[in-house]
């Protein structure tokens, strides 16, 4: 269930046996061997041009809107009755045909890189450093579920085989608009499966870009494009009837957890729960929320801690499930300045802008601060002083758009344990610093939170480390490493408890699609 469970599951539970450097996938003649996507290198004078000259283009009419706003609930019905009526098509189509369209869609996605870059820029706030990794994610996830799709087809030995199971609603958010919509789509054609997805309003253009590369692929192929749909709805009952919809097999969700629980009950309520290849529960595969934490022990190299610390809270502006929301300091750590110090001016550098310029260190919001946000960023609770207070910050001639998204970040000293900013979710570029007396109490304290995706621990004591991961409940641990940006194959990512909903295979791991189907017998429907 954890990061180290799945290194291992990694090395002893791939489908097929496999050397080291042996292709994972063959497609035809060509070997397609799982690397992970280079990112661009800033270095590189021609990549930062490139960069520059696609963030200064801002309304790109390739990117125009596409997707079909679904207003009543009979639309909802064509569009489902489309995917239904092509998914007994896709479904049979094996598997190493499948993997081929993966992999030009990954071929398509890597050309593609400035044009995504600068639409995450503009719709979503994502600033050249946070994008471009993303823009290699997707491009892994492409590569790495081909080889999901080849590997299934030899697996089951002579009792079972791997089924797809009709038609996958994919819903991703808007905070990984490019890597998650790509996971969520090429999981689920990779399992056989027709898609409809609905990418977050706030993202559209995003998602739009990702479905369209990969419908220009299909259709390359000789497929249907109308394997990808992508639609918008409202958030009401034409919402509700996609959900619950029976033609709908199963949904894979990354949101909060309170629209996985959302989900879950619409599903199980639904008319044809029961009949179906996806019956038998409402088959939400959900990623969600998070609380995650950063312990630091007196034998950390502090000045890597500062810079993970950093780059794990305000990356994106900290709006990532997997941010650090906290960090605990153990012992000398917290009662001597020199981290609290370091960590004030670390964070205070931090250059705010707007995403188009190739500068800037931590971008926009996505959209003005309320709710919890908004009070974590200005109501201390008791015990709490700022060691930074955040303030909003007015854009530059030209940066309009983003006004009232700028603020810089906010670090909340003398966090309580078990107070409001310890257990909740805040989504946004605010840190807590915790002071703990042991690495028992850090940890105790980094476990309270309702949720488990990510966490990590700064340590250079061996006995600290074992006994950290040993305790940890959280789906991804990491040791002396920022604790976002978990990389395909060699992070999948997942939650435990609070932060996952359904059986928790982990994304850009070795079970990630093979979730997304089912077994039957081996002779069955041949
Ligand atoms: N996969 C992302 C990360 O690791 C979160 O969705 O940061």
């Amino acid at each position: 269930e954890r990061f180290v469970a799945s290194v291992r599951e990694a090395g002893t539970v791939t489908t097929t046996p496999r050397r080291r450097g042996e292709p994972l996938v063959r497609v035809g003649d060509e070997a397609l061997a799982f690397v992970n996507a280079p990112d661009a290198d800033p270095a590189v004078s021609e990549v930062r041009e490139a960069a520059r000259a696609a963030l200064a283009i801002d309304a790109r009419p390739d990117l125009a809107p596409t997707a079909a706003t679904l207003r009543t609930t009979a639309e909802v019905d064509t569009v489902v009755e489309c995917a239904v009526a092509l998914s007994a098509g896709w479904a049979g189509v094996p598997a190493r045909e499948r993997a081929t369209v993966l992999a030009d869609v990954a071929n398509r996605l890597e050309a593609a890189r400035w044009e995504l870059l600068a639409v995450m820029a503009h719709e979503a706030g994502k600033t050249a450093g946070e994008a471009d990794p993303e823009i290699s994610e997707a491009i892994d996830f492409a590569r790495w579920y081909a080889g999901s799709a080849v590997a299934l087809e030899t697996t089951g030995g002579d009792e079972l085989r791997f089924a797809p199971v009709g038609v996958t609603l994919v819903t991703p958010p808007w905070n990984f608009p490019v890597a998650i919509a790509a996971g969520g789509v090429l999981a689920a054609l990779a399992a056989g499966s027709a898609v409809v997805m609905k990418p977050s309003p706030l993202a559209q253009r995003c998602g739009e870009a990702v479905a369209g590369h990969v419908r220009d692929a299909l259709a390359a192929a000789g497929y249907d494009a109308d394997l990808v749909q992508v639609v918008q709805v409202p958030e009401n009952e034409v919402g509700q009837h996609l959900v619950a919809h029976d033609g709908v097999d199963q949904v894979v969700l990354t949101g909060s957890s309170d629209t996985a629980r959302l989900f879950a009950r619409w599903r199980v309520g639904r008319a044809g729960a029961g009949a179906g290849a996806g019956a038998g529960g409402p088959r939400v595969f959900a990623e969600t929320s998070g609380k995650n934490s950063l312990i630091v022990t007196p034998s950390a190299d502090l000045d890597l801690a500062v810079a993970d610390v950093v780059r794990s809270a305000f990356g994106h502006a900290g709006q990532k499930c997997s941010a650090a929301s906290l960090v605990i300091l153990v012992g000398s750590v917290g009662s001597s300045r020199r981290f609290h110090d370091q960590l004030v001016d670390a964070v205070s550098s931090l250059r705010v802008g707007v995403p188009s310029d190739l500068g800037t260190g931590m971008g926009p919001v996505i959209e003005e601060p309320s709710g919890k946000l908004l009070r974590a960023m200005t109501q201390l609770e008791p015990g709490e002083s700022w060691a930074l207070e955040p303030q909003r910050v007015a854009p530059p001639t030209g940066g309009e758009a983003w006004d009232g998204r700028l603020w810089t970040p906010g670090v909340r000293a003398g966090v309580q344990p078990w107070s409001w900013f310890h257990l909740t979710e805040c989504f946004g570029p605010v840190l807590g610093v915790m002071r703990a007396d042991t690495l028992e109490q850090a940890i105790e304290w980094q476990n309270a939170v309702p949720f488990g995706l990510t966490g990590g621990l700064h340590s250079l004591d061996p006995d600290e480390i074992d006994l950290w991961l040993e305790r940890v409940e959280v789906g991804n641990a990491y040791v002396n490493r920022h604790i976002t940006g978990a990389v395909v194959q060699r992070q999948p990512f997942g939650g435990w408890k609070g932060s996952v909903m359904g059986p928790g295979a982990k994304a850009g791991g070795p079970s990630y699609v093979a979730q997304l189907g089912r077994w039957v017998p081996a002779d069955d429907g041949r």
